[in-house]
């Protein structure tokens, strides 16, 4: 038994990194543009925009203002402002969906490490698409490669938690973050050259209303959760570190749009070349992975910009997925009393049993299911548009109905020194538009509305 004392962020700007850097990962890479691609387009790019501003932005503060009014983790703070009520049931479930996302966000994780290591090696210099296929279907399939580099991927991240909050997680945030913006900003203005540029434009931003439906509707709020970190406590956990006064709503609207442009920047750097090279936009969760090595290729400097790119992928899936770690890892320390570092082993050890069999999932030989998807698939689904959502509406119905109001409006506030005009129409979203919103939303897909 060792008594942990909790972590705290020094600086602002290192908050808003962390925030950002929790916020930007695989989700607005390699996700979003996935799920863009599945979901028919401009569309569903549109539905995601409302909803990151009536559902994400205000579940963001939400969540923020629970970690700053507690200090505490997940589920010790629903405990400690709802002391014998159901509410703490939102902490466990913020737990099980940590593990369902880990489970195949180190995966991917992998996937990128296997690029970037194949950037280093320059073979993509002289490979074409087909052979740029065949060869991630090779390592897809082969079952071990994707385990050993998601187990790398667990290590690490392992690692930079056990090293703490200011050390490690806001350290790394801090220079990881804008160098990623940098980057991606270069490849989206690359995409100009690119014979598929106006295809892929017209794709991204020209909306086609008849393509929704109740799942593109479903999958874009599930989106939205999932980019923002929003509806398992991670905001929570990290808002319980900040000890300085800031302009909440001001601040969380900076990551909501850092994190929006991010995605449709990733959009503009990768539709125009998913057309110029052929390559299906409903490909799937390999879309990413099997149309910018074509990309890279091309290009003059392409060697140093496919390593720098997979580098970048790879930070941002670390500074997500080292969020996560931490929700968990603060959750068991206060639960259990046990030391951050044993937290970090059986958590990580955990997260790698459901990564091995999300990758030994995709081996088509294997035949390993789950109602019907791969284990794969499945969590990546279930988490999103189930649990996340879920988490959220009870979150939401939480600040709205069962905080205590004086508290929440003087944590809103800061005291009353900042963003007072905004206490209102925020009480007003999260007590009925974000409840109201999301649950016609499942309504309307299990076909009762
Ligand atoms: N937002 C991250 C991404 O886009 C993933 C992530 C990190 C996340 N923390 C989360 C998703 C908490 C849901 C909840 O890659």
């Amino acid at each position: 038994m060792k008594n942990e004392k909790r972590g705290e962020f020094k600086s602002n700007f290192g908050i808003m990194m962390a925030v950002a850097g929790s916020a930007v990962g695989l989700g607005n890479i390699w996700r979003f543009p996935y799920m863009l691609g599945e979901n028919g387009g401009g569309a569903f790019l549109i539905l995601y925009i409302v909803m990151v501003a009536a559902v994400g932005l205000p579940l963001v503060v939400g969540e923020f203002l629970i970690g700053r009014a507690t200090h505490r983790g997940v589920v010790g703070s629903f405990r400690r402002l709802a002391p014998g009520k159901p509410w703490v049931g939102i902490g466990y479930l913020a737990i099980v969906t940590g593990f369902t996302i880990l489970g195949f966000y180190s995966v991917i994780a992998g996937w990128t490490t296997r690029f970037l290591t194949e950037a280093v090696a320059n073979n993509f210099a002289n490979q074409s698409a087909s052979e740029i296929t065949t060869s991630f279907n090779g390592f897809v399939q082969s079952g071990w490669q994707p385990i050993l580099y998601a187990l790398g991927f667990c290590v690490l991240c392992a690692w930079i938690v056990g090293r703490g909050v200011e050390r490690g997680i806001e350290k790394f945030n801090k220079i990881l973050m804008p160098s990623l913006i940098v980057l991606l900003v270069l490849l989206a203005l690359n995409s100009m050259r690119l014979d598929g540029f106006s295809a892929g434009m017209e794709f991204l931003f020209k909306p086609d209303f008849s393509k929704i439906t109740s799942k593109t509707v479903l999958d874009a709020l599930g989106q939205v959760f999932f980019t923002l970190s929003i509806g398992m406590g991670v905001m929570i956990t990290y808002s319980s570190y900040v000890k300085r006064d800031e302009n909440l709503p001001r601040s969380k609207a900076i990551v909501a749009v850092i994190d929006t442009s991010i995605a449709v920047v990733a959009g503009i750097a990768i539709f125009p070349a998913v057309f110029t090279f052929g390559i299906a936009p409903s490909e799937g969760p390999s879309l990413v992975f099997l149309t910018l090595p074509n990309v890279f290729a091309q290009l003059p400097a392409g060697y140093f910009i496919a390593i720098a790119f997979f580098a970048m992928l790879l930070i941002a899936a670390i500074t997500s997925a080292i969020s996560i770690l931490e929700m968990m890892t603060a959750y068991a320390i206060e639960e259990f009393r046990i030391s951050r570092r044993a937290a970090i082993v059986y958590i990580s050890a955990g997260v790698f049993l459901l990564a091995v069999l999300s990758a030994l999932s995709q081996v088509k030989d294997l035949n390993i299911s789950l109602f019907g998807l791969n284990i794969f698939d499945f969590l990546d689904t279930l988490s999103s548009n189930y649990l996340l959502t879920l988490g959220g509406l009870f979150t939401a119905l939480f600040v709205g109905w069962a905080f205590d109001v004086k508290l929440l409006r003087k944590t809103f506030t800061s005291n009353g020194r900042y963003s007072v005009g905004f206490y209102r129409p925020f009480l007003f979203v999260i007590r009925f538009v974000v409840p109201v919103g999301v649950a016609m939303i499942f309504l309307s897909k299990i076909g009762i509305l």
